[in-house]
Order: C-alpha cells, then structure tokens, then sequence
C-alpha cells in the first residue's frame, strides 16, 4: 500500500511570521493525522519556523522547493542539500515546471540535483509535466533501484498550474499509469508498484476527493489551495475519507 502524500507548495508566499499563525490555524483543524502523509513546503525562510514547530507535531514532514547540486562553494544565491537536510527537511521539489520555463532548470540539472539530493538523505519530489518519458528517462537517469524507491513524482500538467482547470480523475489516472509503466520500465515492476505518483494543478477541496480515488493517483502538489489553511486542512480530510 503506497500511502497518500499530500504537499502544500507555497511557492514565493507568506513570511515567516505569517506561516506560524497559518499552522496555528491548520494544526488546530486536522488534529494528528497519521493516515496520510503532509509535507508543507515553504520558500527557504519559514523553514526554520516550521521544522520548530514539527517538533510538536511530527507528522507534518517539511519539503524544499528548490537546492543546487553541489555540496558547498562560489554559487552565490544557492542553497545546498546538507543545509536543508540539517533543517530538518524530509522532501525537496526538483524541476518544478515554473523552474523549468522561468530559471533554466533542465532534465540535466534535475538529474543532477537528484542524485545530490538523495546522497545528502532527501527524498525528492520529482515533478515531470510534458513529455514524460524523455522527463522521466533523463530525470532519473543512473539511479540504482534502491534509490528510485525513495523518489516521489509529480504529474503536473502545465495547462492545470494556477489555471483553475484541473486534468479529470480519468486523464490523471491515464496519465499515472504511463508514468508507472515507464518507471516499470527502467526499475522494474515491483519497484515501480512502490514509487508515489503525485498529481499536480489547481487541486482543491472541490475535486481533491475524485482525483485522490484513482488508484494510481497516491497523493496531490498543491499550490493556490495550500495558501489557505482551511482548505489545505479540507484536502486532508478528502484524502482520509478516500480511505475509508
Ligand atoms: P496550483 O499549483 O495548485 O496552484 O495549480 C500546483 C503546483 O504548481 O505545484
């Protein structure tokens, strides 16, 4: 049973100081979850806040959106995985299509980023939109099996990101199982029956519940609806009913 992971990516929003009362606000409303996995992932600066207050709720695991590849030196700007990993950050996004289309980032980087990421004890969250199999083959490229386990994708249709239009349950699905199958592919099958496959663009409380049904959809990439702890907090809820 792969269990659901739902994350909250909050893109470049709220302050630290906003993002403490905004899990003041989301803590007080789910309550202690263990059936689902959350991952809030905010821009760099609320890390530390939040990782305090996981200390107090150990369920919430706590992602990153971005780092760089190498481990330390003259990358003015940058963020390593050892500076995340000693934060302690669980997930970091890697190859987020707004950083594929506004910062450079390429299948060659993303694969970069990976590896590094998996060599500091990150779990990387993967995200692929387009052309899956290229995204896929030359993301994960020389990873051993051990290694593809730990990663979680996400399927994020570009046309669904922000838009408000959301992919139906179906071509989600569809969608998943391809990814699975080419993950099937490159690592075998038992190891790709593990591996979560995210889906990603305008989830909400509306839909959340349909989408989190299709059993090869293991959990959401939420951005608009996660800024709002009550309807991140909604989306939890729809994950746990989809157990039940
Ligand atoms: P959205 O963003 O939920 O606002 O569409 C999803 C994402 O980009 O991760």
């Amino acid at each position: 049973m792969r269990k659901k992971i739902l994350a909250a990516n909050w893109k470049m929003n709220l302050t630290h100081i906003e993002a403490e009362s905004y899990m003041h606000t989301f803590l007080g409303e789910i309550g202690e979850v263990d059936d689902v996995e959350i991952v809030m992932i905010p821009p760099f600066t609320s890390i530390p806040v939040l990782a305090q207050i996981s200390e107090k709720a150990p369920f919430i695991r706590i992602g990153a959106q971005n780092m760089h590849w190498e481990r330390s030196g003259a990358y003015t700007g940058e963020i390593s995985a050892t500076m995340l990993r000693v934060l302690f950050v669980k997930y970091v996004v890697i190859g987020h299509s707004e950083r594929r289309m506004l910062f450079g980032e390429t299948d060659e980087t993303v694969n970069r980023k990976v590896h590094s990421a998996l060599e500091a004890g990150l779990r990387p969250i993967v995200c692929v939109e387009t052309v899956l199999r290229r995204q896929l083959e030359l993301g994960l490229k020389d990873l051993s099996v051990k290694d593809a386990v730990e990663i979680v994708i996400a399927y994020e249709p570009v046309w669904a990101i922000g838009t408000g239009r959301t992919a139906t349950p179906a071509q989600a699905e569809e969608a998943h199982r391809f990814i699975r199958s080419v993950l099937s592919k490159m690592f075998g099958t038992g190891p790709a029956e593990r591996v979560r496959i995210q889906y990603g663009g305008s989830v909400k409380p509306e839909n959340a519940q349909e989408l989190l049904r299709q059993s090869d959809i293991d959990g959401a990439l939420i951005g608009g609806a996660s800024l709002d702890p009550h309807s991140f907090a909604k989306i939890i809820r729809h994950a746990e009913a989809v157990l039940h």
